[in-house]
């Protein structure tokens, strides 16, 4: 046999058998936004469904822990991981039906987030633009339901595809059974290390209805000389004040959001805003109050504050970053000490948004 054919025979095998290439002892330091060098005993990438049914069929995996990574931007590792990782990188974008008010568009959970929302802008489909640049996957997505400047996932999504881990079937999950709530979902409760999110269909608007009731994107529309309503200008908005408010995680590194806003009675807002006037608030539809957890970081005093190589971000205290070597423990650290200063000053715990591991 001539070494072509050998070659292609070979590559023939590695095809049929879904060869997966497994790393071993490899540092998570470009994987994880934070920028936290732990290491994988074993890591692999998945590039197909078939690919991750292959890995998770493997008998060798069977007895150790198995976690999945997006685009690592909502994780802190504070110790390296005994397991095997696997890296999801599943893409593809294509629309599956349309109507002549919206298009279905089916993105696969390995896509990154924001070149999803730079894909339906380019089609002039409405619904995701204010979650311009939020980083992570689109995986991640429905898993929190991800929010900011007035909309959240749960306003566009249609429906998302999961691997059933035991069974290994993909199953079909509607908005109802997904339980949305302020970055909540059934994958982070009931669901949580039983499905593996394989892609998400968002219902996207052919008529846009612009969303800027979150007063700064109006004034910044203003500011950049935005004159005509569009998808693309309220876009460029949110870029905008995203990249004045949060450090940019190539430059260092951080994970957004530390904390969630937490949420009160009518009853406690009132007695906080009579201790501490100042104290934002905003009412929500079951009649509770979201409280800004950054607000309450930054009279703590916490805003800004350098502690070696981590601290609350200068611009936004809920933000924790890393300054350059910080180790994942420390970090987590602060955030305990930020979280034990807002209960004893407001006597409200605020609870992590990322996954400490
Ligand atoms: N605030 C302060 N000091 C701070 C930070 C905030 O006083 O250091 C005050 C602000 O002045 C404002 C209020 O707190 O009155 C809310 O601040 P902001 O609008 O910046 O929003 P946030 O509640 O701190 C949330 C999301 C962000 C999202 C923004 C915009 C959570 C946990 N975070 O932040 O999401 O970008 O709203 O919609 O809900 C993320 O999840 O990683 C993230 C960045």
């Amino acid at each position: 046999m001539c070494r072509k054919s050998i070659c292609q025979s070979f590559i023939a095998f590695l095809q049929q058998s879904k060869f997966v290439q497994i790393l071993e002892n490899i540092s998570l330091k470009a994987y994880n936004t934070f920028g936290i060098d732990v290491k994988a005993a074993h890591f692999a990438e998945a590039r197909s469904l078939e690919e991750l049914t292959a890995l998770l069929s493997d008998a060798r995996w069977k007895a150790m822990p198995v976690m999945f990574l997006g685009g690592g931007s909502n994780v802190l590792f504070t110790r390296d991981f005994a397991g095997l990782l696997i890296k999801n990188s599943i893409k593809g974008i294509h629309p599956i039906a349309e109507d002549d008010h919206y298009v279905f568009l089916k993105a696969y959970s390995g896509e990154i987030w924001h070149e999803l929302v730079l894909h339906a802008i380019e089609q002039n489909l409405g619904g995701i633009e204010n979650l311009s640049l939020i980083p992570g996957t689109v995986g991640a997505a429905p898993m929190q339901n991800i929010g900011a400047y007035g909309v959240e996932l749960k306003g566009v999504f249609y429906c998302l595809e999961a691997l059933n881990l035991q069974t290994l079937h993909v199953e079909i999950f509607e908005a109802e059974q997904c339980q949305f709530g302020y970055r909540e979902s059934f994958f982070k409760k009931e669901g949580k290390g039983k499905y593996f999110i394989l892609s998400v269909t968002l219902k996207l608007s052919k008529h846009p209805k612009f969303n800027t009731t979150y007063g700064a994107i109006q004034t910044t529309l203003d500011e950049l000389g935005e004159k005509e309503l569009s998808i693309r200008a309220i876009s460029r908005a949110v870029v905008h004040i995203r990249n004045s408010k949060l450090p940019n995680p190539a430059v260092i590194g951080n994970a957004g959001s530390f904390f969630k806003n937490p949420e009160v009675s009518a009853e406690e807002y009132i007695a906080l805003k009579n201790e501490f006037p100042n104290i934002p608030g905003y009412y929500l539809e079951d009649g509770k109050v979201k409280v800004p957890a950054g607000w309450m970081i930054e009279q703590c005093g916490w805003k800004g504050k350098r502690i070696g190589n981590t601290g609350s971000h200068k611009d936004q205290a809920l933000v924790l970053v890393n300054y350059g070597d910080a180790q994942g423990d420390e970090i987590y650290a602060l955030a305990l000490e930020i979280q034990k200063s807002v209960q004893e000053k407001f006597d409200i715990t605020i609870s992590p948004e990322v996954n400490v591991i």
